[in-house]
């Protein structure tokens, strides 16, 4: 049966996210996979997890399996609004940052409006926008129009690596008071600095008009699908009203699980080892591409977060590249996909999270052989 015409006039909008395409025909373990935006395993705290869930269920009881209030857990808002120096009342938990991303669209974008995103930006968030049919474009696109928000990852980029000065920080938010536009601050990798010095959060320069997004995904298990929004109460206010119809409540035990953990110290001892993990995988990787990439290849040089961001000589086109690349045994994420018009067919995306150390090297071979083969 042809179903089409009892779908919304929104679905024809909807967008397959690649990446998620590339997981769902592939079986990662049997590759070189730099594709995905996965944290490594080893960051899990396993080993603690039995003790964690038996420390909920003997202080929450009963409550840790209940029904719980639509902005989250007490707790846990209360602990994050610790961390970030902010009050209860600007703390909504989410069920992930990619739901805050969504539901910020949804309270703040109607069909046909201007959306301002970086080049290249999250292709979840294109998603978002298209799914609600707002427009994203660079501030190049706009041609006069105002945006309603700036969507942006200032901290360690997805795809680019890269961070925002505090110097971009303040011009954008000087912008945004000067031409009256939202900021939607989308930060999960933040904790994941491995060198330097951190950079003001935009939700710090500009409280009165900015939504910022965190995640537990990175920081301790993207399975339990938890983050949070800090914002202006007024804006909370319509998100929790928007939440309600979306998921009653984010996942209650799992906001307990993470309040212990948060609370008792263990997130900051185990993201000191997860900073160190990371960090030398990605001074591996940076190592790697400097021996085997081809002449005329650059990349970014991330202080934290999971990605780098390659660019090939021009007329290399590496969606048309990545079958040959897949069947050589190598993933990695075409670059076009995180430009809102499709360009920049010669860039990839890599992730150095998710491979183990021992496959880096021959890996990176790999993915060097196929590009020099299409140059
Ligand atoms: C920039 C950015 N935002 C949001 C997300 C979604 O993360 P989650 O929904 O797991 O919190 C990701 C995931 O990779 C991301 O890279």
């Amino acid at each position: 049966m042809d179903y089409s015409r009892f779908f919304s006039d929104d679905v024809p909008s909807f967008m397959r996210s690649p990446v998620r395409e590339i997981f769902r025909k592939v079986d990662l373990s049997a590759i070189f996979s730099f594709a995905g935006g996965y944290p490594s395993a080893e960051t899990f705290p396993l080993d603690g997890m039995g003790a964690l869930a038996e420390a909920v269920v003997r202080k929450y009881g009963a409550k840790s399996m209940q029904y719980g209030a639509t902005q989250g857990v007490p707790e846990l808002r209360e602990l994050i609004a610790r961390r970030n120096g902010v009050s209860i009342e600007n703390v909504q938990i989410t069920t992930s940052s990619q739901q805050g991303i969504d539901v910020c669209t949804r309270i703040l974008a109607n069909p046909g409006d201007v959306v301002e995103v970086t080049a290249p930006t999250y292709l979840g968030a294109l998603q978002s926008f298209r799914a609600y049919r707002a427009e994203a474009v660079t501030e190049e696109g706009l041609a006069g129009r105002k945006p309603k928000f700036f969507y942006v990852i200032p901290d360690f980029g997805n795809p680019s690596g890269e961070t925002m000065t505090l110097e971009e920080r303040k011009d954008l938010v000087e912008r945004a008071r000067r031409e009256d536009f939202l900021i939607v601050e989308d930060s999960p990798y933040r904790e994941l600095r491995y060198e330097g010095e951190d950079v003001p959060t935009i939700y710090s320069l500009a409280p009165e008009r900015t939504l910022h997004l965190g995640s537990f995904s990175k920081v301790f298990a993207p399975g339990f699908r938890l983050g949070w929004i800090l914002g202006p109460q007024e804006l909370l206010e319509q998100i929790y009203i928007c939440k309600q119809a979306l998921d009653l409540c984010p996942p209650v035990f799992d906001q307990y699980m993470a309040a212990e953990f948060l609370g008792s110290g263990e997130l900051d001892r185990n993201l000191l080892k997860t900073r160190e993990l990371y960090r030398g995988r990605r001074d591996i990787m940076l190592g790697l591409l400097e021996k085997y990439m081809p002449e005329g290849v650059t990349w970014t040089h991330p202080e934290g977060g999971l990605f780098l961001f390659v660019t090939l000589p021009e007329g290399v086109d590496t969606v048309k590249m990545y079958d040959t690349a897949l069947s050589e045994g190598v993933a990695y994420v075409a670059g076009s996909f995180f430009f809102a018009d499709g360009s920049h067919c010669n860039t990839m995306r890599l992730n150095f999270s998710y491979i183990d150390m021992d496959r880096m090297e021959p890996g990176v071979k790999l993915l060097s052989d196929v590009i020099r083969r299409s140059l």
